[in-house]
C-alpha cells in the first residue's frame, strides 16, 4: 500500500465538500529528495491533495503516512509541530508578513522552531544568498518585485531544514523568465538538501522540473507509483 522507500504517502484520499467531490481517491506518494509535479485542470483537487498531505485539512477517508506515522492518529498539536519542524510552504503569494524584513520573514520559521534572533538570521542570510536575494534583507515585502518575493518565501521555506516542500503554483504570478529561475533554484536547493518537493502546477514548463508527474482528474491522482 505505501510504496518502499516513500517519505510520505497518501492512499484512496476522500474529501467531499457538500456534494462537491473534492477527491474521489487520490494515491499519492513522494521520496526523500524527490520532486514530484501535481497536475490536473483547474478545480481537479490539487491544492486539496497537497492541504491533505501537509496536514492542514483532514480527508473524509483515506490514510496518510509520514516518517512511518499516520497523520490521522495525531492530535492537531502534533500535527502542527510536524508542519513547524518538518514542512515548509510555498504559496503563490501573500504568504510573506507584511510588517516584517524580508530577513525577518525568513528567520520566522527558525524563530518557531526556538532558535534565537541572531543565530535565525544568519541562517536566514545564508539561505537569501542562496536564492540570490540577500540585497532584500532589510526590505519589506512590499518593497521588493513579484519574482524576489518568491525567492524570498522559498529561502523562508528551507530555513528551518524541512524534509518535505509543498509549493502551490509558486511561480503562478510571475513572468516566464522570474518563473522559471525560481523553480531552478527551488529544486537545485531542495536536491542538495534532500528535501521532497510536492509542487502543484497547472504548466507544463513549471512541471519540466521535476523528477516525476502525478496527474489529478476529478478528484483522482494517477501515482504511476500506485499502479496495480
Ligand atoms: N473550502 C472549500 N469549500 C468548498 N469547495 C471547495 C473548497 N475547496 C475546494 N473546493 C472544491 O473542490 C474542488 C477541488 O478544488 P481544488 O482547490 O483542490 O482544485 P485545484 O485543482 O487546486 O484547482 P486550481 O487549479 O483552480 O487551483 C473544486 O470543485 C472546488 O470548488
Ligand atoms: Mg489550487
Amino acid at each position: 500500500m505505501i510504496p518502499e522507500g516513500s517519505l510520505l504517502a497518501a492512499h484512496d484520499l476522500r474529501k467531499t465538500y457538500g456534494a462537491t467531490p473534492a477527491l474521489d481517491g487520490a494515491s499519492f506518494s513522494v521520496h526523500p529528495g524527490e520532486v514530484v509535479a501535481v497536475m490536473g485542470p483547474s478545480g481537479s483537487g490539487k491544492s486539496t491533495l497537497l492541504h491533505c498531505l501537509a496536514g492542514i485539512i483532514t480527508p473524509d477517508s483515506g490514510t496518510i503516512t509520514y516518517a512511518g506515522r499516520e497523520l490521522s492518529a495525531m492530535s492537531d498539536a502534533e500535527r502542527s509541530a510536524l508542519r513547524r519542524s518538518d514542512f515548509g510552504f510555498v504559496f503563490q503569494f501573500g504568504q510573506l508578513v507584511p510588517e516584517l524584513t524580508c530577513v525577518e520573514n525568513v528567520a520566522l520559521p527558525l524563530r518557531l522552531n526556538g532558535v534565537k534572533r541572531k543565530a535565525a538570521e544568519r541562517t536566514a542570510r545564508e539561505w537569501m544568498e542562496r536564492l540570490e536575494v540577500e540585497d532584500t534583507a532589510g526590505k519589506r515585502p512590499g518593497e521588493v518585485s513579484g519574482g524576489q518575493g518568491q525567492r524570498v518565501a522559498v529561502a523562508r521555506a528551507l530555513a528551518a531544514s524541512p524534509k518535505v516542500i509543498f509549493a502551490d503554483e509558486p511561480t503562478g504570478a510571475l513572468d516566464s523568465l522570474n518563473g522559471e529561475r525560481v523553480m531552478e533554484l527551488l529544486t537545485e536547493a531542495a536536491r542538495s538538501s534532500n528535501v521532497a518537493v510536492v509542487l502543484v502546477t497547472h504548466e507544463a514548463r513549471v512541471a519540466a522540473y521535476s523528477d516525476r508527474d502525478v496527474t489529478v482528474r476529478d478528484g483522482r491522482a494517477r501515482d504511476l507509483e500506485h499502479a496495480v
